[in-house]
């Protein structure tokens, strides 16, 4: 079956080939557990979230810098619920669209204050202000094993490729039908690193202008590259 022998061999990829980014070591086998969160999921979930949130308008390189400042003041939820708006501003400078701190911080809050953990599904984690869909499905599918899709522009592009399909990605529809395909391409034993790597592929092989497509592990399947060895159409002018 195409599709599961997709899943295998990108995920296989990113096995290999991922990288080493902070937020990528927090995981289940991380000293710092207490005893509400025995396997790290939750620690997990804290990590991916900051991340995510920052990753969304700024470029990976800066963010590995804020990332570690940040979770170095407040390395759980709970510490950050404890934090001032004022000191989240100031960890947050440079980065700039600080409401994106203050998100974290309201949502840090509502969290322990409910006092039922951290969220673990994209329904109940939609529920939280500041986070949308694609921060939900980062978290639900990294942290806490859902299987469900992630889409930013870089999933986009690599879709778009893979299935030769050029739409115009800002109009709306086009994006809904992105999140349908993902959803059925996700790998559901391992949904987060799926994702990941779709995301991974689109930042490091499936480039915007000179994809390394020598180097991509489902270069075999992709449909706007057989269309370029056959035309004068280029891989890149899918989106
Ligand atoms: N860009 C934003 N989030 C990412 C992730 N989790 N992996 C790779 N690239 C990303």
């Amino acid at each position: 079956h195409l599709h599961n022998q997709q899943e295998e061999t990108t995920t296989e990829w990113y096995d290999q080939n991922q990288r080493d980014l902070p937020w990528r070591r927090i995981n289940n086998s991380d000293e710092e557990n207490d005893d509400d969160d025995k396997d790290g999921s939750e620690r997990r979930a804290y990590a991916v979230w900051v991340s995510e949130v920052m990753l969304q308008q700024t470029r990976v390189q800066t963010v590995i810098a804020y990332f570690n400042r940040w979770m170095q003041k407040w390395p759980t939820i709970h510490h950050l619920a404890r934090a001032s708006l004022e000191e989240v501003n100031e960890m947050w400078a440079g980065l700039g669209y600080y409401r994106r701190g203050r998100y974290l911080l309201e949502g840090a809050k509502l969290i322990v204050e409910e006092g039922g953990g951290f969220p673990k599904t994209v329904h109940t984690l939609r529920k939280v202000r500041g986070i949308g869909d694609y921060t939900a499905g980062a978290i639900a599918s990294i942290a806490f094993k859902e299987a469900v899709p992630v889409v930013d522009g870089n999933v986009v592009r690599v879709i778009a490729r893979l299935k030769a399909i050029s739409a115009n990605p800002k109009d709306s529809a086009t994006i809904k039908n992105f999140w349908k395909l993902a959803g059925q391409l996700v790998d559901p034993c391992r949904p987060g690193d799926f994702n990941q790597a779709l995301m991974e592929l689109g930042a490091t092989i499936c480039t915007p202008l000179s994809p390394t497509c020598s180097a991509c592990p489902v270069s075999g399947q992709c449909h706007a590259l057989s269309v370029s060895r056959h035309s004068s159409v280029l891989v890149t002018d899918y989106p």
